[in-house]
């Protein structure tokens, strides 16, 4: 707990304390444009096109390919301020926060960036102007490194600025050479620190370098001039460049003169808002961990789901998981047991609005996900941490520190903790975890599982332990891109007597096996013998360790053991291969639409918007995507009209190979998770400067778009939380569909009979005219019901001093039935209705009572019963109407006939009373 300062604030007298974060961010980007450079927008948070980076870690990253001389930069020289997230890979902070006062999972990087045109000279001069002249910074606090051969940055330090000689320090790779990650664009800095004075550490051995919280680091310069390769070589650039980076909390707090990150007024607002919402007051010490860690994850998970990342299972979705479950989990310290993080959103975008405006217009978006995602884990949250106890006070009682990987399994198999977020808790009870137990939890689980998908492999094709391998078979080559039919030489490498399945491998193979969401291909196989021919339809395409199997089945009037006299297993023939272009040439307009209609969504959504998944068919396309809301019917039209335009231009559609980093600078996208060589298959659909979309992609397409001819969209669904579907049509399925749907519209119309006018206005008329009617009806009903009740009420008898009628009647319902019932109290003025009818099969009775009588004593419940026995039923009601249900239908009308005794036999009871 090194971090945590309790005494007075280091006196900064003679920097301006007041500075608030923006206008040092403003200062900055202020003194880079006064010097001509070329002030951009941050970049995305989440990285659109490099696979090699789940997250945004440093400003430079946006300019990799201009770093590598892949691409032209916009200018010579920029400067911004970019979004960064560190907790993966190689620069990851994540454990240190809340703990430490100036480490973050999302940080804001001031930079400035020279393209072969400045080097260190200029990059170090200005580095002194701007922090001693603009910012004030007291020179004799700081210090700047360099890397241990750098001459020539020292020398500039000494001779360019007025820092103290002995400030100017060397250190080795460790703390002076700065790479993107394991591979990329790197190089020496040279970093600036500040020493803060001994509150901040009492430790005489404390040091710049040394981790003390007395001396930070507030801005490095990196001299790029070398591409680390992947086996640890260093190419040498074409050019050299300048990357610098600048932590803006870290300026905010030496600035502002502050002790702590948290303290400034990037975060206050936040933790005001923290604890106005727990009743939990902030403290400086550990007491405000969980308020610190809250508001760093906060701004983490905004800003990476704003720029499209969702919270999920694997890669960049599983580290945002990660976040809030550690987020939602510090939240329980709080005693918060309900959603509530998402509540803060609106406080941080309020602070962040006006230099990032894409938070504002997708808080809706940011807050639903984050709720979402918070009451998913907040069902087992609450369990896992009693797990947990109960986990730590029995290694407790054994005497042990380690808390046994299977546990920490457990933990994450069934309540969802992720393994950091139980060594943390564990480290927070001075325990640790058995990593390579839960690893080696986790890998069996897998293997489990694993196994089980092969047994259903097997079983669908047993013949697979059979087949052939190795150099007994051709090794084929896939010449499906341009050639459907082709004749070539095949191994016949297994057979499956029971299915009548053969197992052919061909040297060259125009069969498509699934991928990427692609459909494998449908087709034929002619084996040439002489002038024998042996047909078969192709029902399955495996690779297996470069070799791809054809399995078949053969055509119905083949002779098996002519075959098989014939050939033998291992034996080579050649065959006709033939790809069915039914199956395919819908195929590959459903693929082409499916990059259509990508780009079509990210112009009407926004850059958040993925692809998620797919099928690829020749019956229909189905594409998911990462978007939260479900689309409005006019964004849907409108996304249908852009891919129909698209189609419409007739633009070409060309694969191209190249270098993957060759794709990554055109912009070309990739799909997130997927693992991709160094040579890549790129699919532009492009007219010159005119580029609708960049993908990579090893599938099938059209020439041109025209091929597809039309696109249309039949459902558009929630495939998971955070990921809508849309099925559609292309080509001859299209116009099927639009054909039914005519008819169906035509069929409608002749039975409107509206032909000429408008047929929705017609329906709706005829809407309007329905329950005009209906009313009509009822009040008609209710009339012929009276004048009939009208006639039963004369023909009342006397039981008992009362009149008393009983009928039965005919009634559809028991609503029915309750009208009649209170249509004959009306027209009786003083006596007892009973009345009968069956609907449903079953004898249903009403019993009404007129008020005088309800006065005099006389209650229809009661009555309704007595009479209902003798139906075997029974029933309820109030005073004046009671209704009663039964089983024996043939007893009704002896029931309705001794209605009247019964009332007779109530008589004495109500006179009693
Ligand atoms: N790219 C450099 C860093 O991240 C400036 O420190």
């Amino acid at each position: 707990m090194g971090y945590l300062i309790h005494f007075s604030i280091f006196d900064f007298s003679h920097t301006s304390t007041s500075m608030t974060a923006a206008e040092i961010r403003a200062q900055f980007l202020e003194f880079f444009r006064q010097r001509e450079h070329l002030i951009v927008p941050s970049a995305p948070v989440v990285p659109q096109d490099d696979p090699t980076l789940l997250f945004t870690n440093a400003g430079m990253n946006q300019f990799k390919p201009s770093f590598l001389g892949l691409q032209k930069p916009a200018a010579p020289r920029i400067a911004d301020t970019q979004k960064c997230i560190r907790v993966s890979g190689k620069h990851n902070d994540l454990e240190e926060v809340g703990v430490s006062p100036y480490h973050h999972t999302f940080f804001e990087m001031l930079g400035n960036w020279s393209f072969g045109d400045y080097f260190k000279k200029d990059s170090i001069r200005w580095g002194w102007e701007l922090f001693t002249q603009v910012y004030r910074l007291p020179k004799d606090k700081l210090y700047a490194s360099v890397y241990e051969t750098d001459d020539e940055a020292e020398t500039l330090w000494k001779s360019e600025t007025d820092i103290i000689p002995s400030h100017v320090l060397r250190f080795g790779k460790k703390d002076n050479w700065w790479s993107m990650g394991d591979t990329g664009p790197c190089g020496p800095c040279t970093e600036i620190h500040i020493d803060r004075g001994p509150e901040y550490d009492t430790d005489p051995k404390a040091f710049v370098n040394t981790g003390s919280p007395r001396y930070i680091e507030l801005w490095n310069h990196v001299f790029i001039q070398f591409d680390q390769q992947a086996d640890g070589k260093l190419v040498q650039l074409p050019a050299k460049h300048v990357d610098t980076g600048a932590g803006l909390e870290r300026l905010a707090t030496v600035l502002g003169g502050f002790r702590s990150n948290y303290d400034t007024d990037l975060f206050q607002p936040i933790i005001r808002a923290i604890a106005d919402l727990t009743g939990k007051t902030y403290a400086q010490d550990e007491n405000g961990i969980p308020h610190r860690v809250i508001a760093d994850h906060l701004r983490c998970l905004t800003f990476a789901i704003g720029d499209g990342a969702m919270p999920g299972n694997e890669g960049r979705g599983y580290v945002l998981r990660r976040i809030l479950r550690r987020a939602s989990r510090f939240g329980r310290k709080l005693e918060m047991h309900e959603p509530f993080i998402y509540k803060l959103v609106p406080v941080l975008v309020d602070t962040m609005a006006e230099i990032f405006p894409e938070v504002k217009e997708r808080h809706a978006h940011i807050t639903r996900v984050i709720e979402a995602e918070e009451s998913h884990f907040g069902k087992t949250l609450d369990r896992g941490l009693e797990q947990f106890e109960s986990v730590t006070s029995s290694v407790r009682k054994r005497g042990e520190t380690i808390i046994p990987g299977e546990e920490a399994f457990k933990l994450y198999d069934t309540f969802g903790f992720p393994l950091d977020l139980t060594q943390l808790m564990a480290r927070e009870n001075g325990l640790t975890v058995d990593e390579t137990g839960f690893t080696s939890a986790m890998e069996s689980q897998r293997q489990r599982a694993r196994a089980a998908s092969m047994f259903e492999k097997v079983a669908d094709v047993e013949f697979l332990n059979f087949l052939l391998e190795g150099s007994d078979v051709i090794k084929s080559e896939f010449v499906g891109y341009d050639t459907l039919k082709i004749r070539t030489r095949l191994t016949f490498a297994g057979f499956d007597s029971s299915r009548l399945v053969i197992a052919f491998t061909p040297t060259e193979n125009p069969f498509y096996m699934e991928s990427g969401g692609q459909v494998s291909d449908a087709g034929t196989i002619m084996v040439l013998d002489g002038d024998e021919h042996f047909g078969f339809r192709v029902v399955r395409v495996e690779r297996r360790d470069d070799i791809t199997y054809l399995y078949a089945q053969p055509n119905e009037q083949f002779d098996l053991s002519d075959f098989l006299s014939r050939f033998k297993r291992s034996s080579q023939m050649d065959g006709m291969l033939e790809v069915s272009p039914a199956h395919r040439i819908p195929t590959q307009y459903n693929h082409t639409v499916t990059h259509l209609l990508h780009k079509a969504l990210r112009e009407t959504f926004g850059d958040h918007v993925h692809q998620a998944g797919s099928y690829v068919g020749p019956d229909y396309l189905r594409f998911d995507y990462t978007h939260f809301e479900k689309p409005k019917p006019e964004e849907l039209a409108r996304i249908e009209e852009r891919v129909n335009e698209f189609i419409r231009e007739n633009l070409p559609v060309t694969p191209k190979i190249m270098p993957i980093k060759e794709a990554q600078a055109l912009g070309a996208m990739a799909l997130f998770g997927e693992k991709y060589g160094d040579e890549v298959r790129m699919i532009e659909i492009a007219e010159g400067d005119h580029v609708i979309s960049r993908e990579l992609c090893g599938g099938c397409h059209v020439k041109r778009t025209g091929d597809i001819g039309v696109f249309v969209i039949k459902a558009e669904t929630s495939a998971a939380a955070g990921v809508r579907r849309i099925e559609a049509l292309t080509g001859e399925a299209a116009r099927a569909f639009l054909s039914s749907q005519r008819a169906k519209v035509d069929d409608f119309i002749e039975l409107l009979g509206s032909a000429g006018s408008d047929p929705v206005e017609k329906l709706k008329l005829m809407l309007d005219e329905k329950r005009k009617l209906q009313k009509e009806l009822d009040y008609l009903r209710g009339q012929t019901a009276a004048s009939s009740m009208q006639d039963l009420a004369q023909k009342a008898t006397v039981a008992g001093g009362v009149s008393v009628v009983s009928a039965r009647v005919s009634a559809d319902n028991m609503d029915q039935l309750k009208e009649m019932g209170d249509a004959l109290r009306d027209r009786l003025k003083t006596g007892i209705g009973i009345l009968g009818t069956v609907f449903d099969e079953k004898p249903s009775l009403v019993v009404v009572v007129t008020p005088d009588l309800v006065k005099a004593g006389w209650d229809a419940t009661p009555l309704v019963k007595e009479i209902a026995k003798l139906l075997q039923g029974g029933g309820g009601g109030r005073p004046h109407m009671a209704t009663a249900g039964g089983k024996r239908t043939e007893m009704l009308d002896e029931a309705i006939a001794q209605a009247a005794s019964i009332v007779e036999k109530f008589a004495t009871q109500v006179a009693a009373k």
